[in-house]
């Protein structure tokens, strides 16, 4: 046989334009009707989310093209029965085509680099009132946020308060490696880099407990590393500042300073709990501080009375019983003064700072009763 022709046929170019232009209107539909995202929290969220489906639009359309394109010419020029010893034919260059197909991706992706940078400056633009600002700090394995009152008390939290319908710009640091701070509902994420200060804005627009999470590798206890970012109305949010500024009043020390540690501890008590908003510290529940998943307890040690199982610490049930209570405070504030063998050196350094001294001895009660059984 003789070289035939190898130019596509016009009925298949016909056929592969149907199926191109069907199986883009079925990409694109699927994807615009999946839920990708959880529920839209912030201002930020809503331009984030729009962005998203626009590259969608743009995206299966050429990922279609290429792959219809692939398909029938595999199909259309593949090596028929009888041709196996015969070359191919030879091929030229078409300058047309070759034109076309570098200016046109690059035309596609000049504009959607263009369109996102723009959506990035504008939900980026700090508002034109005053906004709140917190201090988020991450560490091996837990998030801190630093709060500073209207009279320019400070205190931290291990939990994230925020106020509806106010920006707020987080100043995000790391005490050790890499680390990312992110609250998937408001959208924006930053990496929490060691030695620089990094943030963003958002302006929150839904109230309720949202999850903070850390999106970076960051070590054995990464997965735990989630806390809660609690988004309240102005009136309540005003109400918890007034609580956390005047116990760090109460409790008689400068912010930051560490202050006077009680009687039989160590801890400083420049700390607040994180509780639920207007919770008192009055009768802290060490079972509930336990259970608490942003102190993260439960999520890596295995305590029967609490009925958790983690495995990343020591079994309580187990190295606990016979320690003194001294011993076990101890465990809880300063976790490097003893590692127990074979276990890796990742608890959280910070309890004595986002626990308040009277949570800390609830705690320790509650362990050392426990486990006396
Ligand atoms: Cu911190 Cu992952």
């Amino acid at each position: 046989m003789g070289q035939e022709s190898r130019k596509p046929r016009r009925q298949s170019i016909i056929s592969m334009a149907v199926i191109g232009v069907i199986a883009s209107i079925l990409g694109i539909a699927a994807g615009l009707a999946i839920d990708w995202f959880p529920a839209q929290g912030s201002t930020q969220a809503k331009d984030i989310d729009t962005l998203w489906d626009v590259l969608i639009i743009c995206s299966v359309p050429m990922f279609v093209l290429v792959t219809v394109v692939v398909l029938f010419s595999v199909r259309e020029w593949r090596e028929k029965p009888g041709e196996e010893a015969t070359d191919g034919p030879p091929i030229h260059g078409n300058t047309r085509l070759e034109v076309i197909w570098t200016a046109a991706p690059a035309i596609m992706l000049v504009s959607l680099c263009t369109y996102a940078a723009i959506v990035l400056g504008d939900i980026e633009e700090a508002p034109a009132g005053n906004e709140a600002r917190v201090a988020v700090t991450g560490e091996q394995f837990t998030w801190t946020f630093e709060y500073t009152g209207s009279d320019g008390t400070k205190f931290s939290t291990n939990q994230l308060y925020v106020e509806e319908g106010k920006s707020v710009r987080f100043d995000v640091k790391s005490k050790d490696v890499l680390h990312d701070f992110w609250v998937p509902e408001w959208r924006m994420k930053i990496d929490a880099v060691p030695g620089i200060t990094t943030g963003f804005r958002i302006t929150p627009t839904k109230t309720g407990v949202f999850p903070v999470v850390c999106a970076e590798l960051c070590g054995l206890g990464h997965a735990f590393m989630r806390q809660s970012a609690h988004v309240l109305p102005s009136d309540k949010f005003a109400t918890w500042m007034d609580q956390q500024v005047a116990r760090v009043k109460e409790g008689g020390s400068d912010a930051g300073s560490g202050g006077g540690a009680p009687a039989d501890g160590g801890a400083p008590d420049d700390a607040e709990p994180g509780g639920d908003s207007g919770g008192g510290a009055a009768a802290a529940d060490g079972k509930a501080i336990f259970d608490d998943p942003a102190n993260a307890c439960a999520s890596c040690h295995t305590l029967a009375d609490a009925g958790s199982n983690g495995q990343t610490g020591p079994n309580l049930d187990e190295v606990l019983p016979g320690q003194s209570v001294d011993e076990v405070r101890t465990s809880i504030v300063d976790p490097k003064a003893q590692i127990t063998d074979g276990f890796p050196d990742v608890m959280p350094t910070n309890y004595g700072d986002t626990l308040t001294p009277a949570q800390i001895d609830a705690l320790v009660t509650y362990l050392t009763t426990a486990t006396a059984k």
